[in-house]
C-alpha cells in the first residue's frame, strides 16, 4: 500500500496555559483548522459550531470540581455493590474494557517478540479498576495516573495487593508499575514517568477521555500525552460517550435540555443549537457513581487531533455494535463477570423494564435470558468504544515529525 505522509507542525507542549494555548492554535492551522473540523462528516448530522477563544476557558476549575468529585466517591462493599440498580451494567462495561484490552494487546503481541517488554499507561486509571485485567494480559510495566489523589492511592494499594499475592501464587502474575497524581489535560505526563523516555505499547483511556474536550488546548494536550510515548505499532484506546447518541435523544427529548431515566440523567448547561466544538458541557448523573460536568467529544475533530500526533483511527463502534461483534468469543466472561442479568420472562410480563426481552421468548417457555434491564440498557448505549494505531515516522530538517500513514 503506497505511503501517504501527513506533517504537522510539531508542537511545544509547556505546561504554561499561554504558551499551549498559542501552541495549539498554530497547530490547528492549516492541517486541522476548526473549519476542517465542521466540514468532516463522519456519518452523522454535524451541527457543529465552530472554534473560537471564546470557547477555551481561561479559569476553569473545572478539574477541581472532577478531581472532588472523584475523591469523595467512596467504594461500595459488595453487599451494596449487589443493591445497585446498575450492578448488571457496570459489569457489562467492564465486560466491553475487558474485550478492548484483551483485542489490542492480542493485535500489540502478534507484532512482538517472545519476552519483549509490554509496557502500558492507564492515562486516568481512577480506583483502579482495570489492575487485574493489566495483570492477566500478562503486562510488564504499568503507568498509572489520574487527577484524584485518593484514587491514586488506591489504586496504588490495589497494586501492592496483587504484588502481595503474586509472592504466594504461581498463578498471579508480577509486573512493575509507576503511579503518580496528575491532570493530562494540562500536563505533559511523559516528564513525569521514571524513565521520560520509555516507549510504551498501549495507552487506555477508560471513561474519561472526555473530559478534556472542555478546551482544544486540554483536548490537544490529552491526545499527545497519549500519542508521544507510544511504539509505532501501538495503539491508544478509549471509551467515551457517543456525542452524536447524545444529541439524538437530546433533540427527542421533551424539553431539549435534558433527558434519560431511572439510572441516569443528562442534562445540558448551555445552549446546543448547534454545541459547539469544545466546551459543550452538559451535567451527567449515573446512579451512586456520578455526578459531575463531562463534555461533548465530537469524533471528527479528535480523529483530526489524532492525526496531527501521529495517530490514526483504528476503530469507533457504539457499545451495542461491540457487545455484537464480542458475544460469541465473549460469552462465557461476561457471565462470569455478571454482565447480565439472568431472568425468566414468564415472572417479568407485566415489568416495562423487561418488556424487551418477549421478542426472544419463543412460546411459553421458561427458560432464563441474560440481559441488562431497559434502563441500564439506555445508560449503557450511550457510549462508544475507540482505537487508534500509532504510525511510524521520520523528521524533517527541523526536527518536525513526519508521519506515515497507510491511507
Ligand atoms: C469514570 S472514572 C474512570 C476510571 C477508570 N478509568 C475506570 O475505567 O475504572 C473517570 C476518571 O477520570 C479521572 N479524570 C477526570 N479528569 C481528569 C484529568 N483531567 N486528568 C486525569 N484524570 C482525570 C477521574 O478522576 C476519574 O478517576
Amino acid at each position: 500500500m503506497s505511503k501517504h505522509i501527513e506533517q504537522f507542525q510539531s508542537s511545544r507542549l509547556e505546561d504554561d496555559s499561554d504558551d499551549a494555548h498559542e501552541a495549539s492554535q498554530q497547530q490547528m492551522s492549516p492541517a486541522t483548522t476548526s473549519r476542517d473540523a465542521k466540514e468532516t462528516t463522519v456519518d452523522d448530522d454535524d451541527e457543529w459550531k465552530e472554534e473560537t477563544l471564546d470557547n477555551v476557558p481561561e479559569n476553569s476549575n473545572m478539574q477541581d470540581v472532577v478531581a472532588s468529585h472523584y475523591n469523595e466517591l467512596k467504594e461500595a462493599g459488595r453487599t451494596e455493590r449487589l443493591k445497585s440498580r446498575i450492578f448488571y451494567m457496570r459489569n457489562f462495561n467492564n465486560w466491553i474494557k475487558s474485550q478492548l484490552i484483551a483485542e489490542y494487546l492480542h493485535c500489540i503481541k502478534s507484532q512482538q517478540r517472545v519476552g519483549d517488554p509490554m509496557r502500558v499507561l492507564d492515562m486516568c486509571c481512577g480506583k483502579g479498576g482495570d489492575l487485574l485485567k493489566w495483570e492477566k494480559a500478562l503486562i510488564t510495566h504499568l503507568i498509572c495516573t489520574d487527577i484524584a489523589e485518593v484514587s491514586v492511592e488506591q489504586c496504588k494499594r490495589r497494586y501492592e495487593d496483587i504484588i502481595q499475592r503474586a509472592e504466594t501464587s504461581k498463578f498471579a502474575h508480577k509486573f512493575t508499575a509507576e503511579f503518580f497524581v496528575c491532570d493530562s489535560t494540562l500536563v505533559r505526563l511523559r516528564g513525569r514517568f521514571k524513565d521520560a523516555s520509555m516507549k510504551l505499547n498501549l495507552v487506555s483511556c477508560q471513561f474519561a477521555f472526555h473530559y478534556s474536550f472542555e478546551s482544544l488546548t486540554q483536548a490537544d494536550c490529552m491526545v499527545r500525552n497519549a500519542a508521544e510515548c507510544l511504539k509505532p505499532g501501538g495503539f491508544f484506546i478509549a471509551t467515551i460517550p457517543d456525542a452524536y447518541e447524545i444529541m439524538k435523544r437530546l433533540k427527542l427529548s421533551n424539553n431539549g435540555r435534558s433527558f434519560g431515566n431511572e439510572v441516569y440523567k443528562i442534562e445540558f448547561v448551555s445552549h446546543t443549537d448547534p454545541p459547539p466544538l469544545f466546551g459543550a458541557k452538559y451535567q451527567f448523573h449515573l446512579e451512586g457513581v456520578v455526578d459531575c460536568p463531562e463534555f461533548l467529544v465530537h469524533f471528527p475533530t479528535l480523529i483530526k487531533l489524532c492525526r496531527k500526533h501521529g495517530l490514526k483511527l483504528e476503530r469507533k463502534t457504539t457499545f451495542s455494535d461491540y457487545y455484537k461483534e464480542n458475544i460469541e468469543k465473549g460469552r462465557s466472561l461476561l457471565y462470569r463477570m455478571n454482565g447480565l442479568e439472568t431472568v425468566f420472562p414468564n415472572r417479568l410480563s407485566q415489568n416495562e423494564e423487561y418488556s424487551h426481552i418477549k421478542q426472544f421468548v419463543k412460546g411459553n417457555s421458561s427458560r432464563s435470558l441474560g440481559t441488562l434491564s431497559k434502563s441500564e440498557w439506555e445508560a449503557a448505549s450511550l457510549y462508544l468504544v475507540c482505537a487508534f494505531r500509532k504510525c511510524e515516522n521520520s523528521f524533517d530538517r527541523e526536527g518536525k515529525p513526519v508521519f506515515m500513514f497507510d491511507d
